[in-house]
């Protein structure tokens, strides 16, 4: 696995429509700072994490979760990713991979295309993340208890 990893950069978002995303800094491939200025919930996190039609994690992901039979196969196992990646790792990794590797095909969960690249984005999902801040968050403290 090829990952490129990024100087350090801050994230402002000029377009109106994307302002409801928090801006966030990247430092080497981490974003340090809680996307809330608070630390997730798990049990929330392990919740969203089986939801096959919000989170989509396991349509890729298999691990230590229900119906393992139904996990996919095509991304690393998630089982112990709380041991290799701190919880700065994890949320970038979730919130966006391809700053990572431009070429993944792990879908960028806090982040909108710009105008114009948008076309193919159905209407209502416009301009807004697939996750909110604060599932994010609920993610990295539920992907840390996988030890
Ligand atoms: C469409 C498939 C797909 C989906 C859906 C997906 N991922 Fe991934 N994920 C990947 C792939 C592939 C990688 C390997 C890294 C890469 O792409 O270079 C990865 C890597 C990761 C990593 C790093 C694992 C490691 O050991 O380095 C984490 C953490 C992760 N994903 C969490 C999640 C979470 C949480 C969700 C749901 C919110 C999710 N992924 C949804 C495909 C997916």
């Amino acid at each position: 696995m090829l990952l490129t990893l990024c100087a350090s950069a801050s994230i402002a978002f000029a377009d109106p429509q994307a302002a409801r995303l928090r801006s966030f800094s990247i430092e080497g491939d981490a974003i340090k700072a809680s996307l809330t200025g608070r630390p997730g919930d798990p049990a929330r996190g392990a919740q969203l994490m089986q939801q096959r039609q919000k989170s989509l994690c396991v349509l890729c992901h298999s691990g230590p979760f229900a119906d393992p039979h139904l996990q996919g196969t095509i991304a690393p196992s998630l089982a112990g990713v709380g041991v290799r990646l701190t919880a700065g790792q994890l949320r970038l990794r979730i919130v966006d991979m391809k700053r990572l590797n431009p070429q993944s095909i792990m879908p960028t969960y806090y982040g909108t295309l710009p105008n114009g690249r948008d076309a193919r984005v159905a209407a209502a999902w416009r301009g807004k993340p697939i996750l909110t801040a604060e599932e994010i968050e609920d993610l990295v403290a539920y992907l840390q208890t996988l030890r």
